[in-house]
C-alpha cells in the first residue's frame, strides 16, 4: 500500500515551498487564485500545505473563518500575517523556510519595497496573474521590473516567476486583439514561465477555503496543473500527446 502511495504521490511535494502570489495591481485575482490554488494543492494533489494572509484586508483569512461556522474538517491552516515590519517578516519567513511542505502566501497590492523584499528572500516562486488591459499590463511590467531591480542588489533573491492570464474572457478577441495579447504573453514570458489562461466565470468568483467543485475545477485544472507540475519538478509522462 505504501508503495502504490509513493509511485502516485510524488515525493517532492514534500519538500519546503514557499509560493506568493504577488502584483502590485489590484484586483487581478491575486487573493481568488489563491484560495482555489489552495484547494487544489491541498485537496487534489495531497501537498502538506500552510496558507498566509499577509494582506490587511484579511479577505482570504475571513472567508477562512465564515467557512469554518459550515466546516469542521479542513485539509489545511490557515493563518493572518502583518508584514509592516521587516524585521518580524524576517523571522517568519526563515521560519517557514524550516517546515517541511508548501507555504502559499496572498501578498497585498500596495507591498513597500522593503516588505516586498523581506517575501522575496525566501519564496520560491511568485504566482503573479494579470489580465490584458493596458493598466493592468504597466502595472505588472512595473511590478516585474521591481523584483527584477531588486534581485540585482539582493542576488539570494530565487524566486520565480509564474504568470497566469486571469479573467480571460474567451469571447472577445479581434485578430488584432489576439496579436496584442500574443505580444503580452511573450514579452512575460522572458521573465518567467507562462501558466494556461483561467476564464472570466462567475464559478470562480465564489470561491472557498475547503474544496473547489467540479465545476471550479473544470475551469482550472489545466492551469493548476502546469504550475503544480513547474513548482514540484514534475515531469509529464504522456508528452506528445498534444
Ligand atoms: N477567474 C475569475 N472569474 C471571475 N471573477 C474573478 C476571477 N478571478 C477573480 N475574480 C473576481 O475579481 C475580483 C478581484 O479578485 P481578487 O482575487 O480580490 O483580486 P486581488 O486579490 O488581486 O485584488 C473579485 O471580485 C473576484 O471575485
Ligand atoms: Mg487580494
Amino acid at each position: 500500500m505504501i508503495q502504490l502511495e509513493n509511485d502516485i504521490i510524488p515525493s517532492t511535494i514534500k519538500e519546503n515551498r514557499i509560493i506568493l502570489f504577488a502584483n502590485q495591481k489590484g484586483g487581478v485575482g491575486k487573493t481568488t487564485l489563491c484560495g482555489l490554488f489552495a484547494n487544489y494543492l491541498s485537496v487534489n494533489q495531497h501537498v502538506p500545505l500552510l496558507v498566509i494572509d499577509a494582506d490587511p484586508q484579511q479577505t482570504f483569512y475571513g472567508r477562512r473563518k465564515d467557512d469554518l461556522r459550515r466546516e469542521q474538517e479542513v485539509a489545511y491552516k490557515v493563518q493572518s500575517m502583518t508584514i509592516k515590519s521587516p524585521e518580524n517578516t524576517r523571522v517568519i519567513m526563515q521560519n517557514l523556510r524550516t517546515l517541511p511542505g508548501t507555504t502559499v502566501i496572498d501578498t497585498p497590492g500596495s507591498l513597500t519595497q522593503e516588505g516586498m523584499l523581506q517575501l522575496l528572500i525566501n519564496a520560491d516562486y511568485i504566482i503573479c496573474p494579470y489580465h490584458y488591459d493596458l493598466n493592468t499590463i504597466d502595472s505588472t511590467r512595473a511590478f516585474i521590473l521591481t523584483v527584477f531591480r531588486l534581485r540585482q542588489a539582493h542576488p539570494e533573491i530565487k524566486a520565480k516567476f509564474i504568470f497566469v492570464c486571469n479573467k480571460h474572457d474567451v469571447r472577445v478577441g479581434k485578430g488584432s486583439e489576439l496579436k496584442a495579447w500574443k505580444i503580452v504573453d511573450e514579452y512575460f514570458q522572458k521573465f518567467g514561465f507562462l501558466a494556461p489562461r483561467i476564464g472570466n466565470y462567475a464559478d470562480l468568483e465564489r470561491y472557498n477555503t475547503i474544496a473547489n467543485s467540479d465545476k471550479v475545477e473544470k475551469l482550472t485544472n489545466r492551469s493548476f496543473d502546469f504550475i503544480y507540475k513547474t513548482i514540484y519538478n514534475i515531469e509529464d509522462k504522456d508528452d506528445g500527446n498534444e
